[in-house]
C-alpha cells in the first residue's frame, strides 16, 4: 500500500509534467507564429535556382509544410514561366494600390503559395514610415501562412541580392561543377563573411556528373572557406544533371510533380528533408519570419 507521502510526491510529479508539457505547447505555437525564411542565390546566373526554389517547395510541402515562394527576381519573372501561372497583381499593388497580401497570392500546384516581387523591391526604399508599416503589416500575414517562405532571387553578387542574402534566416548557395560558377559562388561566401560570419550558408550542387563530382566540389568549397574565411559553410547536396529537368521546364511543369521519379526528384527530397531535419541544424537559432526579414532588408537596401 502506498503510503501518504509517496501519494503526495506523485501527485506532485504529476503536476510538473503537466506544467512542462503546457509550457512546451506554448513554446511550440509561439515558433509556429514565424516561418524559416530561406533566400536562393548563386553566384553566377542561370545555374537552377529556379527550378530548385519550385521543386523545393513542392517536396517540402508533401511533406506536410506550408510554402510560400517570393519571386525576387525582378529582371525576368521566372517563377512564373516554370509553373505555367500569370499572376495578377505583384507587391507592387501592394505597395502603391492598396491590395492586401491575400489578392497578390496565386495558387500552384501541391497547394504551394507564390507571390510576384515585381519591382517592389526597388519601391520599398522609397516608402515613408506609416506606408512601411502598412507594408509590413500585410507581409507578416504570409507567417501565418507559411513555415517555410522561399526566396529566389537573381544571380548574386549586387547590392539588391546580397541585401536578401544578408536579410534571410538561412541561405541556399547554388553552383555548377563550372569553375566560372564556383569561384563566383567564393566570392559570393567571402562577401556573406565579411558582412556576418555567423550567416548560414547551405550549398547545393547542380547538374553534377556525378555524386563523386558532387561531393568533391563541396568538400573543395568547405576546405577553403574554412582556410580564409571566418564563415562555416554547410554542404546540403546535390543534383545530378538530369534531362528530365530540361523535359519539365519545356512543359511549364515543376520536375518533381511531372517525373517524381526521376533522379533530380529523389535529389531535391533528399535536400529537403535535410533541410527540415532540426538534429542537423546545429545553429540554434530561431527563424525570425518575414517581417523582421522585410524590416532588415529595408534598413540594408538604405545603407
Ligand atoms: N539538374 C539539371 N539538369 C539538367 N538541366 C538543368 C538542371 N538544372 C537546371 N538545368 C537547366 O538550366 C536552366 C536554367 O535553370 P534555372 O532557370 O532554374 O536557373 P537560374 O539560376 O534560376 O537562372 P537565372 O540566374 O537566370 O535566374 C533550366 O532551364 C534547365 O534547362
Ligand atoms: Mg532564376
Amino acid at each position: 500500500m502506498m503510503d501518504q507521502a509517496e501519494r503526495l510526491r506523485q501527485i506532485i510529479d504529476n503536476l510538473k509534467l503537466r506544467q512542462a508539457v503546457s509550457q512546451a505547447n506554448l513554446l511550440n505555437n509561439m515558433r509556429k507564429k514565424t516561418a524559416k525564411v530561406i533566400t536562393v542565390t548563386s553566384g553566377k546566373g542561370g545555374v537552377g535556382k529556379t527550378n530548385i526554389t519550385v521543386n523545393l517547395a513542392i517536396a517540402l510541402s508533401e511533406m506536410g509544410k506550408r510554402v510560400t515562394i517570393l519571386d525576387a527576381d525582378f529582371g525576368l519573372a521566372n517563377i512564373d514561366v516554370l509553373l505555367g501561372i500569370i499572376p495578377k497583381y505583384t507587391l507592387v499593388d501592394v505597395i502603391y494600390d492598396n491590395k492586401n497580401i491575400f489578392e497578390v497570392l496565386s495558387e500552384g500546384p501541391k497547394n504551394i503559395r507564390f507571390v510576384s516581387g515585381g519591382s517592389g523591391v526597388e519601391e520599398l526604399v522609397k516608402l515613408d514610415k506609416v506606408q512601411l508599416e502598412k507594408f509590413l503589416g500585410n507581409i507578416s500575414l504570409l507567417d501565418k501562412l507559411s513555415d517555410v517562405i522561399l526566396i529566389d532571387t537573381g544571380a548574386g553578387l549586387s547590392d539588391n541580392v546580397m541585401s536578401f542574402v544578408m536579410a534571410a534566416d538561412e541561405v541556399l548557395l547554388v553552383t555548377t561543377p563550372e569553375p566560372t560558377s564556383i569561384t563566383d559562388a567564393y566570392a559570393l561566401i567571402k562577401m556573406v563573411s565579411n558582412r556576418d560570419k555567423d550567416k548560414k550558408i547551405k550549398v547545393i550542387v547542380n547538374r553534377a556528373e556525378s555524386a563523386n563530382e558532387a561531393n568533391d566540389i563541396l568538400n573543395k568549397l568547405s576546405i577553403v572557406t574554412d582556410k580564409f574565411l571566418e564563415l562555416k559553410l554547410e554542404p546540403l547536396g546535390y543534383i545530378l544533371q538530369d534531362e528530365m529537368v530540361i523535359k519539365a521546364v519545356k512543359m511549364q511543369q515543376p520536375f518533381a510533380l511531372s517525373f517524381p521519379k526521376c533522379q533530380a526528384s529523389r535529389h531535391i527530397k533528399d535536400i529537403s528533408s535535410k533541410i527540415l531535419d532540426v538534429k542537423n541544424d546545429k545553429s540554434g537559432m530561431e527563424n525570425t519570419g518575414i517581417k523582421s526579414f522585410v524590416s532588415r532588408l529595408v534598413n540594408l537596401l538604405n545603407t
